[in-house]
């Protein structure tokens, strides 16, 4: 951990956290929202639609992190991390309390309980945000049963730093910055101001528990970091793809004033520094957790991840979008893919690795000299050809994918001998 961001972490002591947790109490059933109907009434068609989309999103999380945080006071490795932790439970209780009743006053959805408000969002989620969200689940599940400091690590990953530090606050941002500017949903504003600063406090809790459990000097450094990296590497292919619009349609950002590019950037922006306070930076991480280019800026990889959404290469692969062919997507793909291999696995002998695409050009992988480069062509001898459709591979690939079914049946197609089958998966263990 550099020096500067350790003086950062020990500056705030969990006491602070939690007097700053009894002054910024708030009431869910104060807010007046009695303006912000008319509010409501003025936005047009499509911001009503984003609307429903957002605040779908968060009505939902805020209901599924309040109902999963219990195991965690538990697990706890200290009083002063457990009774934090109890306070945000209610914290986060009053945040569903406060968009149940906004579903309810000013959309208009919903009914007397709050199962039945809840209701309504289910459409809205998408594979993404389920995929993130179930495995919030799980882990609660797992928490209960497996106290140990790397479990409460890779829990603490998913809840605070992936959940709220990377999804929920990129989310808040904008939509506080937009109606904070219109001035027409003043009930909302003053909730949101409420819900982002107590965000802020359960994420900068999040930071710090990780810089004490990550330290190379902790104990259980070591297991702790590998514990987070299986966490990251399990979830991250998903979360691109919580901010991926109804019908990919850009119109439900841009309605508000800003693009799919800008939430990705900040998104990004928040993960790159937090990892580097926590004193475990991305570029530290092995290969595969984090496959992008650290020469690039956030704009530039925003605004790649995005072509790569929209292309239908990111996200799911339920058909609703046929993957691009465009070379320069095909490019950035093979490049992430090259990045994703541990050129360690191939024991230090140059190994190639061919995709033979029936409706798209092929290409391969070079692993030499401790680096991985990914090339357009045919190659001579390679030590694995992949056959598949494009669509098949890229599917083979997701992280709910079942790749051996998809061999058995003959969707994948791998040639080569049994030994280097073997080694292509240790190549990509990561
Ligand atoms: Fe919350
Ligand atoms: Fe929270």
């Amino acid at each position: 951990m550099s020096v500067a961001s350790q003086r950062l972490m020990e500056n705030v002591t969990y006491e602070d956290l939690y007097k700053r947790w009894e002054q910024g109490n708030w009431s869910a059933y104060e807010i007046d929202f009695s303006a912000d109907v008319a509010g409501w009434a003025g936005l047009s068609d499509i911001q009503r639609r984003s609307a429903m989309w957002i605040y779908s999103m968060f009505f939902y999380g805020e209901d599924r992190v309040a109902d999963t945080l219990a195991p965690y006071v538990t697990a706890a490795p200290t009083e002063e991390q457990s009774y934090f932790l109890a306070t945000q439970q209610v914290d986060e209780v009053r945040h569903s309390l406060f968009f149940h009743r906004f579903f309810k006053e000013v959309i208009g959805v919903g009914g007397t309980s709050i199962e039945d408000t809840l209701a309504s969002t289910l459409p809205q989620l998408n594979w993404g945000y389920r995929g993130v969200f179930d495995r919030l689940d799980r882990m609660a599940v797992e928490l209960t049963k497996d106290t140990s400091l790397p479990k409460y690590a890779q829990a603490i990953t998913l809840y605070h730093l992936i959940v709220e530090g990377s999804l929920a606050q990129p989310g808040q941002h904008f939509i506080e910055d937009f109606f904070a500017s219109q001035d027409t949903m003043p009930g909302f504003s003053a909730g949101m101001g409420n819900v982002s600063r107590d965000e802020q406090r359960h994420i900068g809790f999040g930071v710090k528990v990780l810089s004490e459990l990550l330290a190379p000097e902790h104990p259980a450094g070591e297991e702790c970091r590998a514990a987070v990296v299986e966490l990251l590497k399990e979830v991250l292919a998903y979360t691109p793809a919580v901010f991926r619009p109804p019908n990919l349609d850009r119109a439900y950002t841009e309605c508000y004033g800003f693009t799919m590019e800008d939430i990705y950037a900040f998104g990004l922006r928040l993960v790159r520094q937090r990892w580097r306070t926590i004193g475990f930076p991305v570029e530290e991480m092995p290969p595969g957790v984090f496959p992008f280019d650290p020469a690039k800026s956030e704009e530039q990889l925003a605004a790649e991840q995005v072509r790569m959404m929209l292309g239908g290469i990111l996200g799911p692969a339920d058909g609703s979008v046929t993957p691009s062919t465009d070379p320069e997507l095909m490019r950035l793909y093979f490049e992430m893919t090259a990045r994703v291999a541990d050129p360690a696995a191939a024991n230090g002998k140059p190994l190639v690795y061919q995709w033979n695409f029936s409706d798209a050009e092929p290409w391969h992988l070079v692993v030499e000299n401790g680096s991985a480069r990914a090339e357009p062509g045919v190659a001579t001898n390679p030590a694995v050809r992949i056959e598949a459709t494009w669509a098949d591979w890229l599917a083979s690939t997701k992280p709910d994918a079942k790749p051996l079914k998809m061999v058995l049946n003959r969707k994948i197609r791998p040639r080569g001998s049994i030994r280097e089958l073997a080694r292509l998966r240790k190549v990509f263990a990561s």
